[in-house]
């Protein structure tokens, strides 16, 4: 395997950033860095104009979004389009959402990368969880409510997901659900046709960390209509745990900065 993060002199490199969540505070000194330095951005659907300006106003930008059903580039062509960039010696950023490594085929592209001799580097981010967390006041592990924080997605590669729903159902955690709203139903009659209380508080967080996000909470057995009824329509996290109980109020903007911070 090439090594994961030095390029050879005049070779390129592509850097897989995780960009966060939305809000452009939220990227990491080291994804400012390598999106200032490159040659061209390969960025996804969730990213924002505000984190592309940071790039080089010469540097090339390319749109490879993928939304639900409607992928603009299948993904093997995304592969090749970042491997033949840095056999060309430019610096790539293939720029992602929350953090690559997080329901973000990182992984994916990292070893066709590698298995090709390219040079990577992987810059983590903020991750969806966390972030639409933080922004909404939720512990996800609050040591009253929860001692385990696990991760699912709504989607799996094909159909519904394969999880141990007596697992999920079972015992003090929180569930953060990725890509579930629209089998949110589903979940719900899962978690609860395995134990889980009805009762169970929810949070759905929309567009989490933008100023856009809109944050809503109800019980796990009215899941569905809580977002229907709200007309949420992505993207959207859900929390499913006692520790939504101990949510804080507005919580919901980031606190402004004094323009020399
Ligand atoms: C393909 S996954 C990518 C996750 C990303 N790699 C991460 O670490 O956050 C896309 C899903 O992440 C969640 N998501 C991403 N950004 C979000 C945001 N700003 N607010 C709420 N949910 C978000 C939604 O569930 C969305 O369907």
């Amino acid at each position: 395997m090439p090594d994961i993060r030095r390029a050879a002199p005049g070779q390129g490199i592509v850097h897989i950033v995780g960009a966060g969540p939305g809000d452009p505070d939220l990227l990491t000194l080291r994804a400012l860095r390598v999106l200032r330095q490159a040659d061209v951005v390969i960025h996804d659907r969730l990213i924002g104009p505000e984190i592309l300006d940071f790039a080089r106003p010469d540097a090339e930008r390319i749109y490879v979004g993928k939304a639900k059903a409607n992928h603009s580039r299948p993904q093997g062509e995304i592969n090749a389009l970042m491997a033949s960039r840095a056999a060309q010696g430019q610096r790539v950023v293939r720029l992602k959402g929350g953090d690559p490594f997080v329901f973000g085929r990182g992984g994916e592209e990292m070893q066709y990368l590698l298995s090709r001799g390219i040079a990577v580097e992987i810059v983590p981010g903020i991750t969806a969880a966390t972030g639409c967390a933080a922004f909404a006041g939720i512990p996800l592990t609050h040591r009253d409510h929860a001692t385990a924080v696990t991760f699912i997605s709504g989607h799996a590669k094909e159909g519904e997901p394969d999880l141990d729903w007596a697992a999920l159902a079972a015992g003090r955690q929180t569930i953060v659900v990725y890509m579930g709203v629209s089998t949110a139903g589903d979940i719900a009659r899962r978690l609860i046709g395995n134990g889980m209380t009805p009762s169970t508080p929810v949070a759905v967080v929309e567009n989490g960390t933008l100023p856009t996000q809109k944050t809503v909470t109800g019980t796990l057995l009215r899941l569905e209509y809580l977002i229907e009824d709200n007309g949420i329509a992505g993207p959207a996290l859900i929390i499913i745990g006692d520790v939504v109980r101990a949510a804080a109020a507005n919580c919901a903007t980031a606190w402004p900065l004094a323009a020399a911070e």
